[in-house]
């Protein structure tokens, strides 16, 4: 009798997984694929029962997607908003509902007292480096150069073309003279490259290429090289993500220069939900993630390795 009431008691009191609502931008981007991938990983890892959804790049799947979450009653969400304008309504409806919202990689305008923790780089930050980067590569040296932005609206278009701006401050040989989005696509890099070299004498008024994710950097690589002229030397390619395809360019010599953005969002997310579960922490209002940068000087054929094993 003993034995079976001890056992019932471990029953009785044995934690049912924790339901984890994620309501993804998309896959856009090599980078975004890692992000989807190492979340599912980390949540596996963990114990937890995470439910996907795939918002194909429309803010209004996200919205439906985390009213479903609240419907479910899960017990929290991620969410990566796919533009930082329009998610109030939403995130009280969760705040009501008591589910704490966790946001990934990018920011939201509203109050941040809708959501528990935001887990992210300083996307400004990022832009910065970019564009510091670039100063010091040119000198005293006259430079155009175009800009791939990436999703109009979104946090990390509008941050990193900030900080890209304050990273050439002062510089005034450095001149932004074409800019336009790529909606962090290769394919639309590629096309608005193309238009970008036709409208500057073929390119041979370029001096560097400024985008705001590397799978833009990559499809842009190819159009310069249709357009027979060296990426990496008669242009240079700056970007931000350090996927490993923009390794693989950097050990071709085709692109100079990427900012490391991790795909591990969800780790430090799930370490905070685990704490607010457990005793009701409350996490900073942002956790930060690292921002380094990478030239050809550091192994790129090393750091391609080394991020193949990186949910790429
Ligand atoms: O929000 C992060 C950005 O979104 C990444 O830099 C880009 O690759 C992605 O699609």
């Amino acid at each position: 009798i003993l034995l079976a009431s001890a056992s019932a008691l471990v029953l009785g009191t044995a934690a049912s997984a924790q339901v984890v609502g994620f309501s993804q931008i998309g896959s856009e981007s090599g980078w975004r694929a890692a992000e989807t991938t190492v979340t599912q990983q980390e949540a596996e890892a963990r114990g937890i029962d995470l439910q996907f959804s795939d918002a194909q790049q429309k803010q209004e799947n996200q919205i439906a997607a985390v009213r479903s979450f609240v419907a479910q009653g899960v017990d929290a969400i991620l969410l990566a908003p796919v533009v930082a304008t329009g998610w109030d309504a939403v995130l009280e409806e969760a705040k009501e509902a008591e589910i704490p919202v966790v946001l990934l990689d990018r920011m939201v305008d509203s109050d941040p007292s809708l959501y528990l923790t935001a887990v992210g780089s300083d996307l400004v930050h990022e832009g910065e480096v970019a564009g510091q980067w670039l100063a010091e590569q040119v000198g005293e040296e006259p430079c155009r150069v175009v800009e791939l932005q990436g999703t109009t609206g979104s946090s990390p278009a509008i941050d990193r073309a900030q900080g890209f701006r304050n990273g050439i401050e002062g510089h005034a040989n450095i001149e932004i003279v074409q800019s336009q989005t790529g909606d962090f696509t290769r394919a639309q890099g590629k096309t608005v490259m193309e238009a970008f070299l036709q409208a500057e004498n073929g390119g041979a008024d370029i001096c560097a290429l400024y985008a705001h994710n590397d799978d833009m950097a990559v499809g842009a690589i190819q159009a310069i090289k249709e357009a027979g002229l060296k990426p990496g030397e008669d242009i240079l390619v700056v970007s931000i993500d350090a996927v490993p395809d923009i390794f693989q360019a950097m050990a071709a010599g085709e692109a100079n220069a990427t900012v490391e953005l991790t795909p591990n969002m969800a780790g430090p997310a799930f370490d905070a939900l685990q704490a607010y579960w457990d005793n009701g922490t409350e996490p900073e209002k942002f956790i930060q993630t690292e921002s380094k940068l990478y030239t050809q000087a550091d192994d790129p054929q090393g750091e391609y390795d080394r991020r193949k094993g990186l949910g790429y």
